[in-house]
């Protein structure tokens, strides 16, 4: 075994960063980083690859969700608990429809950084820099706002320290039981009008609940009953936060063949690779194929079956199952000519990933009034797309990633529990990025998808 380098992304081209007008300024925030303590254990990163490991085979179901940028002004624990909460919703839903457990994984606790289509932002005439994510610069359209400044990095590790100390102590703590969660969803079903729609799910989920009390798995008695664990993940965008947040795991060390140990980027559990930073020669892929933690990479239209193949074998040299997912993202009018291919692919060539459908990415469109926004019935479509496109070639659909907040915004259109149309887009549309699904529009989704998993179960 040779010795992770992890700064060796710096000889390679790099994309999508912000330039600093101050390098000692960087030099010192980096510096700084380096001496704070780690926000995952490296044990936890191994345990979720184990975990993704089982996906990989068929055995369990991924489920990755939350806002596309977390914020420094919308940092609550209000906020954090109700995206929890939908996830935690969300994930017994899934869990009942595919009948195997499901991985939590948020996309929380460090998803500041933003890929953006441009490098500057023209307004009235006014050039600046683009907005990267509040981890880099400020939404406000001044100078001084978009100036990246990598002091900004301090202030996202601190938040994302307190969001992870929140989603652990919501997880381990009680907040998270099963049937506190479940009473939650049946709350959801009964005001939602839709009891004839969902409400079967729900009570079918009560019995079982009520069969495993019977039983003697009690809240009390048993903690799989009363905790959970619920992994964090993001785009590993900002490469000198995430090299400065990477430790040498000293328990893995080898002194007889000089091994130091293995590189474990401890900002999250999971980071992935998004769909404008996947060059096979590029800084990106170059980082992240030092670092053993398990590695998400989106697959957009322009990812052909050759080149994907290059980049497995760059991520995942060992064929190591549930150190690679793959995120799907097309667009419900493109899934059906570029994901089958991808699949054969892989197949014949025998590599082991997971394939996770990001719904939201290829469906963004423009609404009156300049919104960009995302139609319900074209993300439910692309991922009914994904699960029957996967089941026609023999393929494992293991798991979904959406963009969803537990706060009732008005962002993406559609939605049966309350219709979203675009004259109401501008009610509480909030999004410093991506338009995201409101609180019950992803768990709609989930009731959607569990019950497409049940049948699918059912019918073998
Ligand atoms: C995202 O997940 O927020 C994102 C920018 O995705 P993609 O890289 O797929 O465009
Ligand atoms: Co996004």
């Amino acid at each position: 075994m040779s010795n992770a380098n992890f700064s060796d992304w710096r000889n390679h081209p790099i994309v999508q960063v912000p330039e600093y007008d101050n390098p000692a300024e960087l030099l010192q925030a980096e510096q700084t980083l380096r001496g704070y303590p780690p926000l995952v254990f490296a044990g936890e990163v191994r345990a979720l690859k184990a975990e993704l490991a089982k996906v990989a085979q068929g055995k369990a179901f991924l489920l990755q969700g939350g806002d596309c940028a977390e914020s420094f002004a919308d940092f609550s624990a209000d906020n954090i608990r109700d995206t929890f909460k939908v996830l935690l919703q969300m994930a017994i839903a899934l869990t009942f429809g595919a009948g195997v457990p499901v991985v939590k994984v948020a996309r929380m606790a460090g998803q500041f950084a933003k890929p953006r289509s441009s490098g500057t932002e023209t307004r009235d005439g006014v050039t600046l820099p683009s907005y990267r994510g509040d981890i880099i610069n400020n939404i406000e359209f001044t100078e001084a706002a978009r100036r990246p400044d990598p002091n900004r990095m301090l202030q996202a590790y601190h938040q994302s320290s307190a969001t992870l100390n929140l989603i652990r102590a919501f997880s381990r703590g009680g907040y998270a039981d099963l049937h506190r969660v479940h009473q939650w969803t049946q709350d959801f079903v009964e005001k939602s009008g839709h009891t004839e729609r969902y409400g079967q799910l729900a009570n079918e989920i009560s019995r079982a609940l009520s069969f495993m009390n019977a039983c003697g798995l009690t809240s009390q008695a048993t903690p799989i009953v009363r905790e959970t664990i619920c992994y964090t993940s993001h785009e590993a965008l900002l490469l000198p936060y995430e090299e400065a947040l990477t430790r040498i795991d000293s328990t893995t060390e080898n002194k007889k063949t000089g091994y130091r140990g293995d590189a474990v980027c401890c900002s999250a559990h999971m980071i992935w690779i998004g769909d404008r930073t996947r060059q096979l020669d590029g800084a990106h892929i170059a980082f992240c194929k030092e670092v053993i933690n398990p590695i998400g990479m989106k697959c957009g239209p322009s990812l052909q079956a050759d080149d994907l193949l290059r980049l497995i074998d760059a991520l995942n040299p060992k064929n190591e199952p549930g150190r690679l997912t793959l995120i799907a993202r097309f667009g419900a009018d493109k899934i059906g000519d570029h994901l089958p291919a991808l699949i054969r692919k892989v197949q014949s060539e025998g590599r082991s990933v997971i394939w996770s459908c990001d719904p939201m990415h290829g469906n963004t469109v423009s609404a009156e009034g300049g919104y960009k926004t995302r139609p319900f019935d074209k993300i439910l479509s692309e991922t009914k797309q994904f699960f029957e496109i996967h089941k026609a070639e023999g393929s494992y659909a293991g798991g979904v990633h959406f963009e969803m907040t537990g706060k009732n915004v008005t962002e993406c259109l559609g939605g049966s529990t309350h219709d979203i149309t675009e004259d109401e887009l501008s009610n509480r549309y909030e999004t410093l990025c991506d338009p995201r699904l409101n609180g019950s529009q992803a768990l709609e989704l989930a009731f959607l998808l569990s019950e497409a998993l049940q049948r699918e179960a059912e019918n073998g």
